[in-house]
């Protein structure tokens, strides 16, 4: 029997991903579904479908799956936690804050916010890159005196660097890493998302709150899970993010210092390997390439790399030694917001974690 599951905060950018990551999943089912009180009782077809304004707010590829369309929304507190053995929660930190507490206490919960990101006891996890930190959770929920827990995925922005800073610190280690992103439209969501006339032609050089998240959840999610707590990579991060008017896919431009000699042939071997033996390999979400390797110097681009792999796929292009830092490598990478970086990649981590017995 499928696992039933419930998504909050459907109707949004996140929401709608997951609509689609678990159309027709062979391990999950979704049975309850739910949004703000705006659209409460209203099909999905109808929340999702123009206003008289003319905006539409579906914004998935093609049509609406038909297994959610006549599926009518709740509001959170009408969800029954009796019959769902998980929830996929994305909504803003805010109402998130509320919704998960209320949630966990019956179900555990996959989160695409950062409600719960920074507490000691709540592990920041990325399906592949730090499996062995989702023992925490079971301390969470005896701390908490839940039947459930909270498994957040990190920003977006941190996805991307923090899978491709894994193979290499595995390898070789890292002192310091300095980072710029290009970061799409669709990471801001649509509530209130960013207006056409501030971002067409133009880049916005600061996004509210980002930095901070990218550099506390890098040196989390690559920390070490010793005595049932997280010891944070002593890795000194910098970053500066930026929003750029790209539709969806967040490409960065990383430098990091490593504390053993590398060059781009011995990073390269350090991706191959990581790549091959990578443990969400055969998971249904799972890409073929977790992590693919371009030599051509004009890839990635965010245009052609989002459909690679189904968005699942991390993309990585300009790998070269740079030593102004003393030993060193630089690159650019390319991450799906949507897709890796929140709603399919919480479908990993849920058949990763199911897989591992934790479902
Ligand atoms: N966009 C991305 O690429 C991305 C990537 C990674 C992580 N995230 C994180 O994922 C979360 C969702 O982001 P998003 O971009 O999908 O935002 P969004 O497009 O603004 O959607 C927000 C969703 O939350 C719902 N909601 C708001 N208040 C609620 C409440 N009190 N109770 C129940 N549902 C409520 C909204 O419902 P209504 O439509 O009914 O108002 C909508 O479905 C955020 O925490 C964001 O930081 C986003």
């Amino acid at each position: 029997m499928k696992k039933r599951v419930a998504i909050v905060g459907v109707t949004g950018i996140v929401g709608q991903e997951f609509v689609h990551a678990l159309n027709e999943h062979p391990w999950f089912e979704v049975t309850q579904i739910a949004a703000s009180e705006r659209n409460a009782g209203k099909t999905y077809k109808q929340a999702v479908s123009s206003d008289p304004s003319g905006i539409i707010a579906w914004d998935g590829s093609g049509q609406i799956p038909k297994y959610v369309a006549d599926m009518v929304i709740r509001t959170t507190d009408e969800l029954d936690t009796s019959e769902i053995d998980l929830v996929f929660s994305a909504v803003e930190s805010e109402a998130a804050r509320d919704i998960e507490t209320k949630l966990a206490a019956d179900v555990p919960v996959i989160s695409t916010s950062s409600a719960y990101r920074y507490e000691s006891d709540v592990p920041i996890l990325i399906p592949g890159i730090n499996d062995d930190h989702a023992d925490l959770l079971d301390i969470q929920s005896k701390n908490r005196g839940w039947r459930g827990w909270v498994a957040p995925l990190p920003n977006c922005t941190t996805t991307g660097l923090a899978i491709t800073l894994k193979p290499l610190v595995k390898e070789h280690g890292a002192n310091k890493v300095v980072m710029t992103s290009m970061q799409a439209l669709s990471g801001a969501g649509r509530s209130p998302g960013v207006s056409a006339m501030t971002i067409m032609d133009n880049i916005e050089p600061y996004i509210p709150n980002e930095e901070k998240k990218v550099r506390i959840e890098t040196r989390k999610i690559l920390g070490t899970l010793r005595d049932g707590k997280i010891e944070d990579a002593d890795i000194r991060v910098s970053c500066t993010c930026t929003r750029v008017p790209v539709i969806d896919g967040h490409t960065e431009t990383v430098l990091v210092n490593t504390k053993k000699e590398v060059d781009a042939e011995s990073a390269s071997r350090a991706y191959a390997d990581y790549d091959k033996n990578v443990s969400v390999a055969g998971l249904p979400s799972a890409p073929e390439k977790y992590i693919a390797l371009h030599k051509d110097p004009m890839r990635p681009q965010p245009r052609i790399e989002r459909d690679v792999g189904d968005g699942m796929t991390t993309t990585i292009g300009r790998l070269e030694k740079d030593e102004i830092f003393g030993n060193g490598i630089k690159y650019v990478l390319f991450s799906h917001n949507k897709k890796m970086g929140s709603a399919k990649g919480a479908v990993l981590l849920a058949e990763s974690l199911y897989k591992r017995g934790k479902l």
